[in-house]
């Protein structure tokens, strides 16, 4: 969470910055000590109208425990406000359901606990902020973390410490002793002051720091160091392209989450393609992959947690249905669900297979009034031939065993004939949906190549490799091929659009899917 300080000198000018700052940011912090006719009310009322979203905390700081950078000359005009005046102006604050009132830890015990239960009064709506600086140095990491403790059992909802840095090292002891509030599951606020410790104010954020303070192009600062918002936001990219993953906890407060649910799932290529289509789309949220045990459980998560959307892979597209509010129609005729949306707390589930397939196919060729064969019997066939029959195909059946294919046959009401027939079906295409080809077997293809000669298109569900012994006979054979990456990234910018609304940037997916696997192949090829 980035937080403006609101530091200007007057009444109006406050109004000016916050018109600028509440849109742009997660936070504005009113400084009331700085501004000098300040009032409160039509203060916070101005940041409400602009945005809803914004985050208000009001700060009356004491003399002694901030210092203004030089170049603001902010001393002559902070005013002095004496205790009583700061503490009704404090629970004024409340009243006015500012998001956190700013206290230090110096007012001592009952100040505190004596606006901790005018917030509880109040319904709880403001946080306690416990506050404290040292405008001098950087204690040892033994006194920080005493500190921390007196701010936390004074009954702080987050915990502020900004001692200022004297040396580099200094950096060091508050980003550990935000890895000592995080132990004890406590909000913390932490960075150095001055210039030295600018190098906090960057990492802190991304280390746990509940928020960071920066200012707006021509925007005062409240303490020496703090750096641009938009330095801000490069240096927290540069990071993040450094660490492709960042981790959940450092996501900000809002961002969507979603994850894949799957047994195994370690060798999925939906992490990637799905973070990199998120952070294109400028969509503040992360996937993750899950192996999960008990899909029930996982269902029970996804609802819990307020997890957005989830992909389910196999085994579990079919063992999830039981724990959903909703299915759609399609996901319900394929019995399979491959996607979850959660609208809160209602968990509809969708089927993107049967759509990826088919939207692969017709990049290559007309669906409507054509024979296709569906090779195999299992979940994937059974997208397969819905997508097929729904586009206006006819699907005709051919499996390993007879009893398989001939139930999966009579579901959709289409011909069934056993594997050693294949050759005597007359079809325009061919779809593989069977694991024969896939890595490590590379080397095996579930068709004759002699069998091949008739389709006009071939496509295999396989994506690695990305172009299987089935998809190059048949393209020696003169058919035009479809892999099964296609199908994967379609059913993804699905999902993606599913869960988000946005349409998927569908380029971009492919590029990264297919880097990726062909990355994998080198290594493979690498490894015989
Ligand atoms: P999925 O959910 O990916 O479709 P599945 O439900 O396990 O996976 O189905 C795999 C399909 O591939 C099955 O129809 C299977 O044939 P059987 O019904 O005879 O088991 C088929 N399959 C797997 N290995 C095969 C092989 N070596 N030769 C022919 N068919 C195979």
């Amino acid at each position: 969470m980035i937080c403006i300080p609101i530091v200007d000198a007057t009444h109006q000018e406050a109004l000016r910055s916050i018109e600028r700052s509440a849109p742009a940011e997660d936070a504005i912090e009113l400084r009331m000590d700085l501004i000098a006719d300040g009032e409160l009310p039509r203060l916070i009322a101005c940041a409400r109208r602009i945005s809803g979203r914004v985050r208000i905390i009001v700060t009356c700081r004491r003399r002694e425990e901030a210092l203004p950078p030089a170049s603001l000359e902010h001393t002559e005009r902070r005013k002095n406000i004496p205790r009583t005046m700061k503490m009704r102006l404090l629970k004024q604050a409340i009243e006015l359901g500012a998001d956190y009132v700013d206290i230090e830890l110096a007012e001592g015990e009952k100040s505190i606990s004596e606006l901790r239960r005018f917030c509880e009064k109040n319904g709880n709506r403001t946080q306690l902020i416990v506050s404290w600086h040292d405008i001098e140095k950087t204690p040892s990491l033994k006194e920080l973390k005493t500190i921390f403790n007196a701010c936390a059992d004074a009954g702080a909802d987050v915990v502020k410490i900004v001692p200022y840095a004297r040396r580099l090292g200094d950096n060091i002891r508050v980003l550990n002793l935000i890895d000592y509030a995080k132990g004890r599951h406590r909000k913390i606020i932490s960075m150095c002051m001055g210039e030295l410790g600018q190098v906090s104010r960057i990492i802190a954020p991304l280390w746990g720091s509940y928020l960071a303070f920066a200012v707006l192009p021509g925007g005062g600062k409240s303490a020496p160091g703090q750096l641009s918002v938009k330095a801000m936001k490069e240096f927290r990219q540069l990071l993040r392209r450094q660490q492709p993953f960042p981790q959940a906890w450092l996501l900000p407060p809002g961002a969507m989450n979603f994850i894949l649910v799957g047994n195994p799932v370690r060798q999925s290529l939906s992490p990637v393609m799905h973070n990199t289509a998120l952070e294109a789309l400028k969509i503040e949220g992360h996937y993750s992959a899950f192996c999960v045990m008990d899909p029930a459980a996982a269902v029970a998560g996804i609802r819990g947690m307020n997890i957005r959307g989830a992909s389910v892979t196999i085994p579990f597209k079919t063992a999830v249905m039981d724990f959903l509010d909703e299915i759609d129609p399609d996901a319900s005729a394929v019995g399979a669900v491959n996607t979850i949306v959660n609208e809160c707390g209602r968990l509809s589930g969708y089927n993107t297979d049967w759509w990826g397939l088919t939207r692969a196919l017709k990049d290559k060729t007309k669906i409507a009034g054509k024979t296709f064969v569906v090779l195999g019997a299992g979940g994937t066939a059974r997208s397969a031939v819905y997508g097929i029959k729904k586009e206006g195909g006819r699907p005709v059946i051919v499996n390993r065993t007879a009893d398989k294919g001939k139930e999966l046959a009579a579901m959709f009401d289409c011909p069934f004939y056993p594997l050693e027939s294949l050759g005597g079906i007359k079809a325009h295409g061919l779809i593989n949906t069977t694991s024969v080809g896939m890595y490590p077997q590379a080397d095996q293809s579930p068709v004759a190549p002699e069998l091949l000669t008739d389709y006009r298109v071939v496509m295999d569900v396989i994506y690695n490799p990305l172009c299987t012994r089935l998809l190059q006979d048949a393209a020696a054979a003169g058919a035009d091929i479809v892999s099964g990456a296609e199908m994967f990234v379609y059913q993804g910018a699905q999902q993606l659009k599913l869960w988000t609304g946005r349409q998927a940037p569908l380029e971009l997916m492919r590029k990264t899917v297919y880097e990726r696997l062909k990355k994998s192949e080198k290594r493979h090829q690498g490894k015989k």
